[in-house]
């Protein structure tokens, strides 16, 4: 039973939110310096609020040297020169609120830059220094320490360890220039405590946290059998890094934080984990004293199948359901295959690494786009919260095609130009059909836009029925009239060949995943992701019936 459906209580706000996801750098330019800003987001919020979001998630905006597109944090307590300042992000989010907007903000707390004030101090305090307690550096092994201490790798490709000039080495699960923090240095524990005070006596709504299942590591620090198979995360395996249980406790720090704040500041405020988990431990972060929620990856990795949705949707609803949390819906973001692009081509598979490569030349784009379509009125029936990646409400595709030149994800150079990495899915957002970079600013953009952007900018699409703009706003209205309250999901059990089909009280949801049409039950039509006539439903096309 959905908790978040069946309620009679006035739901918290991130149970059912819409929350809009801006990647700072890419939004719009409001200074015309080819780079996205504060200024620009603010500008949006006109847009933003006639979209109907509840909320809307910051990338991370803080002084950075951007080597892992700001996941790299210099300063946590503020916001980069080249997109504002301090005041422009207390400005954007008063004025957010005056649209019933929420924010929430992105914290990264498993690593810092290397730029960051304790990383500069830890390299100059040298070996043995307090400073360093504060990250993870290790004497290497092998003849005179030259290895690394052990073989652990890098998400991003090659060692998770670093050598500095005095001989030691540095942990960086990610880019070498994004050291990893000491969780079990009490300075680590209270600098973050600190900082989610921070952020919400300015104003913010909410944390998105990235990396939360990596923070603490195996002390031992031995060698793993499979490096590679290390990196990825499934139930029963032994992680020396992620997913271990001392997380909770830290998980659990927060959510006091949090509650303190809540109680002091009289708004409802949550934290969502970016948790690269098992399905089967996800709960375990959703616990009433953890997280608030979770990414439901689970869901995003599924490929277009009927039966494959129908159990992961289940099992989403039901786990979340079972620790008092509302689950989420997220097909795109910052850092997979734009899922319009995704869904186009023809091999049902969850491995980003072969999405990076393509094959691209045989894209289905007008298919993918069909099925994007209709997974919204699906997402958008379900409960619990969903997040909309910029640009994925213009139908927008990944730009698979940038030249390596202009490649800035540090994926490319650390997996020795193998992956492309996730430019594709960041490039500037089209605002208007002309203008020097379509209305994303007044100059170019930091990433080249493709020609095609002219028929799918916010301009072109505005007013226009039928485009896919049109149909996210109306299905975000009609969401909040008709699905947020409605009772808890039935599934319809007819047998009928890849159509997903569910009921919600007197509202039906039907999705036709197949590409042959299909009888359309009976009811009134509410909402189509595409043109539907007389009594049938045609494929890959969902719908909201009434009856
Ligand atoms: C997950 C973020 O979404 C991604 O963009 C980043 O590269 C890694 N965490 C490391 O911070």
């Amino acid at each position: 039973m959905s908790r978040s459906a069946s309620s009679q209580q006035p739901l918290s706000w991130w149970r059912h939110a819409i929350v809009y996801q801006v990647y700072p750098r890419s939004f719009r330019d409001a200074n015309g310096d080819g780079t996205g800003d504060v200024e620009g987001i603010r500008l949006q919020l006109p847009y933003l609020s006639a979209l109907g979001v509840d909320a809307i998630w910051m990338n991370p905006w803080y002084p950075s040297p951007l080597l892992d597109g700001g996941y790299d944090v210099a300063d946590y307590r503020d916001i980069a020169p080249r997109f504002g300042t301090l005041d422009d992000a207390r400005r954007l989010i008063a004025e957010a609120h005056d649209h019933n907007i929420k924010v929430i903000v992105d914290l990264v707390p498993n690593h810092t830059s290397w730029e960051h004030e304790w990383f500069k101090a830890a390299l100059a305090g040298g070996p043995g220094s307090p400073e360093r307690e504060r990250y993870i550096f290790r004497p290497g092994s092998g003849p005179n320490g030259s290895l690394p201490p052990n073989n652990w790798v890098s998400v991003f490709g090659g060692s998770a360890w670093t050598q500095t000039e005095d001989g030691e080495w540095y942990l960086h699960l990610f880019d070498i220039s994004q050291p990893d923090l000491n969780w079990n240095h009490p300075a680590v524990r209270e600098e973050f405590r600190s900082i989610f005070r921070f952020w919400t006596d300015l104003g913010a709504d909410g944390f998105r946290v990235d990396v939360a299942h990596g923070l603490i590591k195996d002390q031992t620090f031995r060698d793993v059998d499979d490096p590679d198979k290390a990196l990825t995360v499934s139930i029963g395996d032994d992680h020396p890094h992620w997913d271990r249980d001392e997380v909770h406790e830290i998980n659990r720090e927060w959510r006091a934080v949090l509650n303190e704040q809540e109680a002091r500041l009289g708004r409802e405020l949550m934290m969502v984990a970016e948790a690269g988990v098992s399905p089967e431990s996800l709960p375990l972060y959703l616990r009433p004293d953890e997280y608030h929620q979770a990414f439901n990856f689970d869901f995003l990795e599924c490929p277009w199948d009927r039966d494959e949705m129908v159990d992961r949707i289940s099992d989403a609803i039901a786990r979340a359901d079972a620790v008092g949390s509302a689950s989420t819906w997220v097909l795109s973001n910052h850092d997979r295959v734009r899922h319009a692009t995704r869904y186009g081509l023809p091999v049902d598979t969850d491995n980003n690494e072969w999405l990076m490569h393509g094959p691209y030349e045989i894209l289905d784009a007008d298919l993918g786009l069909r099925r994007a379509r209709a997974a919204t009125l699906l997402l958008l029936a379900l409960p619990g919260s969903t997040y909309v990646y910029q640009g994925e409400e213009l139908g927008l595709h990944e730009v698979y095609d940038l030249p390596h030149d202009v490649l800035d994800d540090p994926v490319w150079a650390r997996s020795e130009h193998t992956f492309k990495g996730r430019d594709g899915c960041r490039v500037p957002m089209p605002w208007t059909a002309d203008g020097p970079s379509f209305g994303f600013g007044s100059a170019g953009s930091w990433l080249p836009q493709p020609a095609s952007f002219a028929t799918v900018a916010a301009s072109a699409q505005d007013g226009v029925t039928g485009s896919t703009l049109e149909l996210y706003r109306a299905a975000i209205a009609l969401r909040r009239e008709l699905w947020v309250n409605a009772p808890d999901l039935v599934w319809d059990n007819e047998e009928r060949n890849n159509v997903l089909s569910f009921t919600r009280g007197s509202l039906r949801c039907v999705i036709n995943l197949g590409d042959d049409a299909t009888d359309l039950p009976h009811g009134d039509l509410v909402l189509s992701s595409n043109d539907v006539t007389g009594s049938v439903l045609p494929g890959n096309t969902g719908c909201w019936l009434r009856s």
